[in-house]
């Protein structure tokens, strides 16, 4: 082993940490929210130290019209912001500001395989019935960029929605493996918080499919940026089946929009599924998504309101990240350095 890697501290165990990111790829909707924003504010109000991040560099693995990219990287910062994260008490930036993601990206790019990869269900879901010969490499190698934003601050918990736990556990295998190679126990090996009703919001038009930022209908989901009219409205007309709603949660289980209705309401009015059933056994629709619909309103305006307040100072935000970035960059590049160390990479005896 080379000086400087023996050099390297090992450590045994890591403090806790808390890393996530956001794609803007789209506009934020409600299964972003529920599913990631809000938990990420309460992982901030327990006092964890915090690390959240607009994954800009993730978002071009597929084609981004420059002006919209930077537009959604501003109002996802806003949308977090107004979700009640405090740019003091966290850590908020876009990731293209920190090179440490790219460069580390590149090395677990080295120790991620190729059949590793080639299993994730996103790349599959997103190339199939296309040619995948025409997706880009960027999209292909998503995963080990991921691993990179989460480890390179050494990050031990990563809160997300149920469809990133695959990719997660990538990010596991990727820590795992770079630490076998090499002999230390240089990577911790993330915990998973995948936690609460609404890990996996589902579209309003088809419960057996995700909310998703991409999907082409609107309907098929609430944007943080709607308007009290356009949620109501988006409510009325979910899919839903003929049935009033059971008196048991295991009832809902053959029913996929009328479960899906029910997680969102739990986990906007932070009350158990069991609470929201008992609540409404027997109701009709007619009843239920009317005060859905009010529920949505009084917790999803006033975060509207403050995005478009704070969308009126671009400039502001942009500090925002750039701050943000500062400090996250103080994190990663020590842990960075060290890891070119490991690898056998000479860094500059300047420092
Ligand atoms: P993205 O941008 O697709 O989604 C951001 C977060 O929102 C969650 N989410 C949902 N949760 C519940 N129901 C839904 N319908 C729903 N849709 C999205 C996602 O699970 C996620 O937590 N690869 C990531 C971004 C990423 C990242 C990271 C996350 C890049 N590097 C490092 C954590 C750590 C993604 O595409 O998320």
């Amino acid at each position: 082993m080379s000086t400087q890697a023996s050099a390297v501290q090992t450590p045994t165990s890591f403090k806790p940490r808390i890393f996530s990111g956001i794609q803007p790829s789209g506009g934020l909707t409600l299964g972003n929210y529920l599913g990631a924003l809000k938990r990420f504010v309460e992982k901030q109000d327990e006092g964890i130290e915090t690390i959240y991040c607009m994954v800009d560099m993730h978002a071009i693995t597929v084609w981004q019209d420059p002006e919209k990219l930077r537009h959604q990287t501003r109002e996802g910062a806003a949308a977090f912001i107004a979700a009640g994260i405090d740019p003091k008490r966290s850590i908020l930036f876009n990731q293209s500001q920190v090179s440490a993601h790219a460069e580390l990206g590149w090395i677990f790019s080295c120790i991620a395989r190729m059949g590793w990869m080639s299993r994730m269900t996103q790349w599959k879901d997103k190339t199939a019935g296309k040619n995948a010969e025409a997706a880009s490499l960027g999209l292909f190698a998503y995963p080990a960029l991921m691993a990179a934003d989460i480890l390179t601050y050494h990050a031990t918990m990563v809160p997300v929605g149920e469809d990133q736990k695959q990719h997660l556990e990538l990010t596991r295998d990727i820590a795992i493996k770079f630490n076998n190679d090499y002999g230390l126990d240089f990577f911790p090996v993330v915990e998973p918080l995948i936690e609460g009703a609404a890990t996996r919001v589902m579209s309003l038009r088809d419960g057996t499919k995700k909310m998703s930022k991409s999907d082409p209908s609107d309907q098929s989901r609430i944007n943080l940026t709607d308007d009290a009219d356009t949620i109501a409205t988006k409510i009325r007309k979910a899919k839903t089946d003929p049935l009033p709603l059971p008196d048991s949660v295991e009832a809902l289980r053959d029913r996929p929009e009328a479960r899906n209705l029910v997680n969102i309401y739990a986990a906007l009015a932070e009350h158990s599924v069991e609470q929201v059933v008992r609540d409404f056994a027997g109701a009709q629709f007619g009843t239920f998504k009317p005060a859905l619909a009010d529920l949505a309103v009084a917790k999803l305006s006033p975060i509207t309101t403050e995005m478009n307040r704070l969308m009126a100072d671009p400039a502001e935000i942009d500090r925002i990240l750039g701050d943000g970035a500062d400090r996250a960059e103080a994190i990663a590049r020590p842990i960075l350095d060290r890891t070119k160390d490991i690898v056998g990479m000479i860094r500059s005896p300047k420092g």
